[in-house]
């Protein structure tokens, strides 16, 4: 007989862990150089539109074929559509997760270095011509990368082999409150610094001149990442939601906190970056934000206090850590549940084989900046290509393939039931997300492809 199906204890447990698996690099790393890229506040309105426009739905689809099934993503589908191809759409999120997942652990364990830098007060004294050659002494080095993100991907697996209660709730109660403790503590450290009005301006004025139709499609691009959505996470979460949680009211309370960490991260980093003499109108922030930008603004905007460059840098590192590793076992989950279902293994041995599979590719992807450098496919290293494809490819085709699932193939009485708790909530909009899943998000989502495969 197969083992009793661990569930969250308690609402606030669910919100937080899906919360946590939203929130994560993303936020912090991805949305303010979008934003810094596509102009500021006029990006910014476009992204939170395109959250709860096609975001919105689509998690709230996931949410449907997770709690109605009762099983991991790949069995998902199985039982909702069986003996059709709609199985595919599983295992194309589990292939994605393992993905995902190799490379994300090379940037969080980047961000352990840094922490470590900080703790050590290895960057006071040091001016902006010092943190490029930091970086790419580091991120060239063939092992210690790898040490840290071999720690990562441990803790990954800590969290995840005690379980669905005792390890991924438990851990996001502990740690996403401490997550927006210290969020809160740095945009108001931010904020105050002499110089940050350029930055409070750049994210609250919009100039509607810079938007174009590649514009939005960046910031739909960025909202659905940013949402974990697409690969059947927040499904494999949502198979563990109880049957009294209101889906709608979880994936409304889901958006809201991951766009307002992501705004946060926006009045944390322009704010101190235009006080260290950053142009932001014209790119300053760019793909280097987090190792080189960042680290030289937090010595540059305290100048006049080195201990509060010190605290700054520091609670920095350690908040972009906790936001990752909240991500991380989320992607890790998606794998380890589709071990132990479709295959039987015990959790901790299916935790075991994705931890060291994610490590060996990790390793590849680490290497790919230092001695593995050379070796390219269509002209991106390991690391380039394992992010290219996840985000530009398999997660919007994976989102357009659930929006379409749900549209279309299951049954309106079912999706009803879900939202609304079998009768026992009211439920308004039901045809207006219905539309949305079979129209609105799948062309949209076609659109982000064509434009990231550079098509339009
Ligand atoms: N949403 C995460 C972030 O913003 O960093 C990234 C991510 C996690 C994407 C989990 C997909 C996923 F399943």
């Amino acid at each position: 007989m197969r083992p009793m199906r661990e569930k969250f204890g308690s609402k606030l447990g669910a919100v937080l862990a899906a919360a946590g698996s939203a929130v994560g690099l993303g936020n912090i790393w991805r949305f303010p150089i979008e934003t810094g890229r596509n102009g500021g506040a006029a990006f910014i309105l476009i992204y939170i539109g395109c959250i709860f426009l096609i975001g919105l739905p689509v998690m709230l689809s996931e949410f449907v074929i997770g709690r109605s099934s009762q099983c991991n993503t790949a069995g998902a589908y199985r039982k909702l559509a069986p003996g059709t191809q709609w199985k595919w759409v599983g295992r194309l999120g589990v292939l994605t997760g393992f993905v995902i997942m190799s490379y994300y652990v090379v940037v969080a364990g980047w961000t352990i270095q840094y922490a470590w830098l900080a703790l050590t007060n290895q960057f006071a004294g040091r001016t902006a011509e010092d943190f490029p050659v930091i970086f790419n002494n580091f991120a060239t080095n063939p092992w210690q990368p790898i040490v840290c993100l071999v720690i990562f991907v441990w803790l990954t697996h800590y969290v995840i082999v005690k379980g669905v209660t005792r390890g991924i709730e438990r851990w996001s109660k502990i740690l996403m409150p401490l997550l927006f403790v210290l969020v809160f503590i740095l945009v108001v450290a931010s904020v105050c610094m002499p110089g940050a009005g350029e930055g409070l301006r750049f994210l609250l004025q919009p100039d509607f001149s810079k938007v174009n139709s590649v514009v939005a499609l960046n910031a739909m691009g960025q909202a659905f990442y940013s949402l974990s959505l697409g690969m059947g996470a927040l499904c494999t979460y949502a198979s563990y939601f109880d049957k009294q949680i209101s889906l709608s009211r979880a994936a409304m309370n889901i958006c809201l906190i991951d766009t307002l960490i992501a705004l946060m991260a926006g009045f944390i980093i322009f704010p101190a970056a235009s006080a260290a003499g950053y142009r932001l109108q014209s790119g300053d922030i760019g793909a280097s934000l987090l190792f080189i930008t960042l680290p030289n603004v937090f010595q540059q905007a305290f100048a006049a206090v080195p201990l509060l460059s010190y605290v700054f840098s520091l609670l920095f590192y350690l908040l972009i850590i906790l936001a990752a590793l909240t991500s991380t076992i989320s992607l890790h989950e998606v794998v380890t549940s589709y071990m132990t279902e479709e295959f039987g293994f015990k959790r901790s041995r299916a935790a075991l084989i994705e931890t060291v599979t994610c490590m060996l590719l990790g390793c590849l992807c680490s290497l790919s900046f230092g001695p593995l450098r050379g070796i390219k496919l269509a002209g991106l290293t390991i690391f380039d290509l394992f992010d290219w494809t996840s985000s530009n490819l398999l997660l919007p085709i994976g989102g357009m393939l659930i929006s379409l699932f749900v549209g279309w193939y299951l049954k309106r009485e079912l999706v009803r039931n879900e939202l609304t708790n079998y009768g026992t909530l009211r439920l308004r909009g039901l045809r207006v997300l219905i539309f949305i899943l079979r129209f609105v998000a799948p062309l949209a989502i076609l659109g982000i492809l064509l434009n990231q495969l550079h098509l339009f």
